[in-house]
């Protein structure tokens, strides 16, 4: 075979223990364009095709020490690409059908002649060589599906991930809805409400001057009593619907807390409820303290309600990446793993006389200064809260 000048090459191993037939098939390859390896002994035939890497190997199949098909098995193994061909005795075409299935590419039988060998050896070369190349291809082709694989994988998760983001999008659309319409009802139903709650008082301030009964008396007293009561959550309604924020660059939630706190010192004083603060100091953030102190008075509220039989509130405030942290624990009962993802929604609420919207309200105002609030925990043990405000807003 005349090599290209510029190519590699091809190399073959030549095994064999007749040192005759070593010497002439290496002479007929060589001169057919091949650079040979020489070896008489089957482990130094292995070690040649270990620092070579030859394209073929010729192996004779019988040979003292180790025998053909050991060596053949070996060679296999370690060297795949490596491609062999066998030197055979006449006769024994059944020894050729097994090395054949043990992986030798072709055999030759003793004796042979020239031209009969280079041909077969280029014969195996070729085959080599489509073979090594589909190899490639599936190769390729198996990366390509296995990327294609990681890319819908990827697909799904977007999707999945945006039809998450949509579902939430919607739910808080449908929450800040209520909301609004709950202040718009709250207007109205305030001034509905006063004409009659008149009328009440009216009627009241009569009966008082038809009796002297005493008993008769405390009872009007109690009922005005009542009706002044309804008179001021009207009163309070109206002027939250009213009211104009008051914006402060300055608002220091500790103390907007320690307000809220003094103001509730009556109920947490009866209740029996220890309050413990772990203040850090923190940076002021950007709001209307008024908002603020609704979001801690309506924790508080659910907190009291939850330790109906004493136990501890517990306020921590910290600062941590940018954000002002505040966690209000109580050691209440904590709230049902079923109704957990309910306690948000307006109008939610598990008390015979709630309204459900303390936390709505509390989680609106959160998130109107860009901050946010969620249960962080919540067992048998107690719940806790955890408000998030970006800080220099
Ligand atoms: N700290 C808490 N411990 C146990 N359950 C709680 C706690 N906070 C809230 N919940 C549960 O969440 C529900 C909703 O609370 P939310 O403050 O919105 O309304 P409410 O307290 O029922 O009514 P309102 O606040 O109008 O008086 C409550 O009814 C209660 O079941
Ligand atoms: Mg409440």
């Amino acid at each position: 075979m005349l090599m290209e000048p510029g190519l590699r090459r091809n190399s073959v191993v030549i095994i064999d223990d007749d040192r005759n037939i070593l010497e002439l098939t290496s002479q007929i390859l060589s001169r057919n364009g091949f650079q040979t390896y020489v070896a008489d002994r089957a482990v130094e035939g292995i070690e040649l095709i270990s620092r070579h890497a030859p394209e073929l190997v010729l192996l004779d199949y019988m040979m003292p020490e180790m025998d053909g098909l050991s060596a053949l098995k070996k060679i296999k193994t370690r060297f795949p690409d490596s491609y062999v061909v066998m030197f055979t005795g006449r006769g024994s075409e059944e020894i050729a059908v097994e090395l054949m299935q043990n992986g030798a590419s072709e055999y030759i039988l003793k004796p042979f002649n020239t031209r009969n060998l280079v041909e077969r050896l280029e014969n195996v070369l070729r085959i080599r060589e489509i073979e090594l190349h589909n190899r490639e291809l599936q190769k390729q082709q198996e990366q390509l599906l296995s990327e294609i694989e990681l890319w819908n994988l990827e697909l799904q998760k977007r999707v999945r991930e945006k039809t998450e983001a949509l579902q939430n999008a919607q739910d808080e659309i449908v929450q800040s809805e209520k909301l609004a319409a709950m202040g718009y009802l709250s207007a109205g139903v305030a001034h509905e409400i006063r004409n009659p709650l008149n009328s009440i008082s009216l009627y009241v301030q009569l009966m008082r001057q038809t009796t002297t009964d005493p008993e008769h008396l405390e009872c009007h007293a109690k009922i005005m009593k009542e009706v002044d009561r309804i008179d001021t959550i009207i009163r309070k309604l109206l002027d939250a619907s009213r009211r104009t924020r008051v914006i402060s660059a300055n608002v220091q939630i500790n103390q907007v807390i320690d307000t809220v706190i003094e103001a509730f010192s009556p109920q947490i004083e009866t209740r029996k409820i220890g309050v413990e603060r772990q203040y850090q100091v923190i940076s002021p953030i950007t709001a209307d303290s008024t908002e603020l102190e609704q979001i801690f008075t309506n924790l508080f509220l659910n907190a009291i309600d939850a330790m109906n039989r004493g136990g501890i509130l517990t306020i921590e405030t910290y600062e941590k990446d940018g954000k002002v942290i505040v966690r209000v624990g109580d050691s209440g009962n904590g709230i049902a793993k079923d109704i957990l993802p309910s306690i948000f929604e307006p109008f939610f609420s598990t008390k015979s006389r709630g309204t459900g919207m303390g936390l709505p309200v509390a989680q609106r105002i959160a998130r109107m200064y860009e901050g946010n609030m969620e249960v962080e925990l919540s067992s048998s043990e107690g719940t806790t809260f955890r408000l998030e405000f970006p800080v220099g807003r």
